[in-house]
């Protein structure tokens, strides 16, 4: 369950909520909220910051109790670093924090005063949205695969009110729809791969369908792709016990309107297949479906924003696993287009499923094309963890998703998808190699990916690098819904 939101237009002073949220600057300005607070408390809060023991830096936060002429029993002081700095990704980062803190304490509710500083550029529903995603973000723990708990003896955080005008309140009902849809990619991301199969993956997609009047749902099995030719997505799959999917899910919001097409990388893991990866990190390649799981979380906002327009979202959903059948690096398959590849790695897999995959979704005659794939260390090291890698041989296309990764947050970078790098996947034995040579590897794969989406508007974002966070305690970041809910969003008007 995501966070239940609600704006408010109560005075601080008298809002009776467990806490209530204020912002207090570095150098001791405070927010409308916290001035309020300030006055009616006697001078509270100048005091705490005059003794240096809140000192308003971005990060920091600082918890009042009882404080006398305020009703709420608590008042959460949360810095805001320089006035003069202050921008949309600071302001983010302070909800963030703030709804960490209200994690660690014991109640259920809050009010943030937040939404009501000025943040340059940005209007209410903006606030409202970015305060609500942030909030979400921090208040979501994966608890799947533990052993169950007695049911904890202390109240959780379980719904923030914001500060804000009522004409927000479109913005928060969106926002609620797109944290649904980061938290259905995030669960599904974290999810191990021995639970999350390319048979679970689709069970999902069922459900949601189930659960959503306007949309359907087709699931392929092997012997449906066989019929269609798939030989490389089928390739892929043909060394893992857990056999494959292609999954098609479709929202009607627009009569017969043409689609839009997301289409999502399901490597539900990736072991490298015969060209095995180094154990350090393998574990890590749970994650090489959160392409997946970005898209079908996408699609679960713009369903829950009965956004009017329609939309197709494919899944191609595989295991990359060694063994007797798995294929080898010098294999040459057939894909449905008719175009052959050699294998000459079999850890370049997302690839060949992709590209059955976005020759299968031009049958939905869509108006655009947008893939999203943990496709590439290359992307990382080129742009780190914070951008995704956007290419696109469409400049008004990659304009709408950038403007959309900054308005969100959940930010793309270019990378140039020029002719010139396409040589490098010439080989003697077929139609196109699956990898290129040592440089470019992100623009190498997206010109794979090119090839197979000809005649199309179509973009793709290599989310390798953003789509989790490393580490023991890492976790799918349910990135790009954020960027592709917000495009959708855009689109619909
Ligand atoms: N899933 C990986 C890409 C990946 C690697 C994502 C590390 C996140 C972190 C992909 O299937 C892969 O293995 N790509 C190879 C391509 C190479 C063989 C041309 C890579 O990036 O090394
Ligand atoms: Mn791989
Ligand atoms: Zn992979």
């Amino acid at each position: 369950m995501i966070l239940q939101f609600a704006l408010t237009q109560d005075a601080p002073e008298t809002c009776a909520a467990p806490c209530i949220v204020a912002g207090i600057f570095e150098d001791g300005t405070l927010s409308a909220a916290a001035a309020r607070i300030d006055e009616k408390s006697g001078g509270a809060i100048a005091r705490l910051h005059a003794s240096g023991d809140v000192n308003g830096k971005l990060g920091s936060t600082h918890t009042l109790f009882a404080l006398a002429g305020i009703a709420a029993p608590r008042v959460l002081l949360v810095g805001m670093g320089d006035v003069k700095k202050l921008d949309g990704a600071r302001f983010a980062r302070a909800c963030a924090d703030a709804a960490r803190a209200l994690k660690a304490l014991p109640l259920d509710r809050a009010v943030s005063y937040l939404t009501e500083l000025e943040v340059p550029g940005k209007d209410a529903a903006w606030k409202v949205r970015s305060a609500a995603l942030a909030s979400d973000a921090q208040a979501y723990k994966y608890a799947a695969t533990f052993k169950p708990r007695d049911k904890s003896k202390r109240a959780e955080l379980a719904a923030i009110d914001f500060a804000a005008p009522a004409s927000a309140a479109g913005a928060l009902a969106q926002a609620t729809a797109i944290a649904s849809g980061v938290r259905f990619a995030r669960e599904l991301g974290n999810l191990p791969p021995n639970i999350c199969t390319p048979a679970y993956i689709a069970e999902q997609a069922r459900k949601l369908a189930a659960d959503h009047p306007g949309v359907t749902c087709e699931v392929l099995e092997e012997g449906d792709m066989r019929k269609l030719g798939m030989g490389a997505l089928l390739g892929v799959a043909m060394g893992s016990a857990n056999a494959p999917r292609l999954i098609a899910l479709q929202w009607n919001g627009a009569g017969d309107a043409q689609p839009y097409a997301f289409v999502g990388k399901g490597v539900t893991f990736d072991s490298g297949g015969i060209n095995i990866k180094p154990s350090p990190g393998m574990e890590e390649m749970k994650f090489d479906m959160c392409g997946a799981a970005g898209v079908l979380g996408a699609f679960l906002a713009a369903v829950q924003m009965k956004l009017k327009l329609n939309l197709v979202c494919v899944v191609p959903a595989v295991e990359n696993m060694p063994s007797g059948s798995a294929q080898r690096p010098s294999d040459v398959v057939t894909t449905m287009s008719g175009t052959t590849v050699e294998i000459l790695n079999t850890d370049a897999e997302g690839r060949l499923i992709l590209c059955d995959a976005l020759t299968f979704v031009q049958k939905f005659k869509p108006q655009v094309i947008v893939d999203a794939a943990t496709l590439t260390g290359a992307c990382v090291v080129a742009l780190g963890k914070h951008a995704s890698g956007l290419m696109t041989q469409d400049d008004a296309l990659a304009g709408e998703l950038l403007a959309a990764g900054e308005a969100t947050l959940d930010r793309a970078w270019r990378l140039p998808l020029w002719d010139d790098y396409q040589s490098q996947l010439d080989t003697g034995y077929a139609d196109v190699a699956n990898i290129g040579g040592k440089y470019g590897g992100a623009i190498t794969a997206g010109c794979f990916l090119s090839r197979f989406t000809e005649g199309f508007r179509w973009a793709h974002l290599d989310i390798a690098g953003s789509a989790w966070d490393e580490g023991r305690k890492g976790s799918a970041t349910g990135r790009p819904v954020p960027l592709l809910a917000q495009w959708l969003l855009d689109r619909a008007g």
